[in-house]
């Protein structure tokens, strides 16, 4: 019987030299066309906070592929979910910083009452690459002084060390490379 860690895995493609030569893109649209595969992530993610952290108070989701995941784990948790977006797209008082990618640079931004003071926090992503993004949305967090917990991913590519840029964080990813 195949595990829902095999599921997930077999629904990830890999494209070389996408978006730019050199990069070996993982795409993880397959997954979201297979409602086992896309039930298999949230599963396996919900049983791992479960099982790691006793409150949590908010999912938070980084534009744009940590939106289609992380609604659905704050559903199951019976919390709710606030946007991390690249900027100029939320209305209102926002707070943001800036940061680079794997192949680029952008600016990370929430609206400034999205989160409470001491609001405990996971952050989640479909991938960590280069950790960029991802420290970005802590610097946010850290901004509101929110409570990280840890951070959520699908995917990790390890060769670029991501994990080192998040040092004092928890990473939990589902499928590494
Ligand atoms: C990708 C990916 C992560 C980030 C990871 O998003 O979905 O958010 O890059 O890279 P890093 O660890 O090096 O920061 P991208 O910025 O391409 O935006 P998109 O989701 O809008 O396509
Ligand atoms: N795949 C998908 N998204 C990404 C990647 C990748 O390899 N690297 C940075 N963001």
């Amino acid at each position: 019987l195949e595990s829902k860690l095999q599921l997930v895995h077999r629904h990830i493609r890999p494209f070389p030299d996408f978006p730019k030569k050199g990069i070996l893109f993982r795409d993880i649209c397959p997954i979201l066309k297979d409602p086992a595969a896309l039930t298999a992530v949230i599963d396996l993610f919900e049983e791992h906070v479960r099982k790691n952290h006793q409150q949590v108070d908010l999912i938070v989701g980084i534009d744009a592929r940590g939106f289609l995941f992380g609604p659905l784990l704050a559903q199951r948790l019976g919390v709710g979910f606030v946007l991390v977006r690249k900027k100029g797209k939320l209305p209102g008082t926002t707070v943001s910083v800036a940061y680079d990618l794997e192949y680029g640079k952008a600016e990370a931004e929430i609206q400034e009452d999205a989160v409470a003071p001491g609001q405990k926090i996971l952050l989640i992503d479909d991938l960590l690459a280069t950790g960029g993004t991802l420290h970005a949305a802590c610097e946010l967090m850290k901004k509101q002084q929110a409570e990280i917990l840890g951070c959520l991913v699908v995917i990790e590519l390890k060769e670029l060390n991501g994990i080192d840029q998040l040092k004092s964080h928890a990473v939990f990813s589902l499928v590494q490379y």
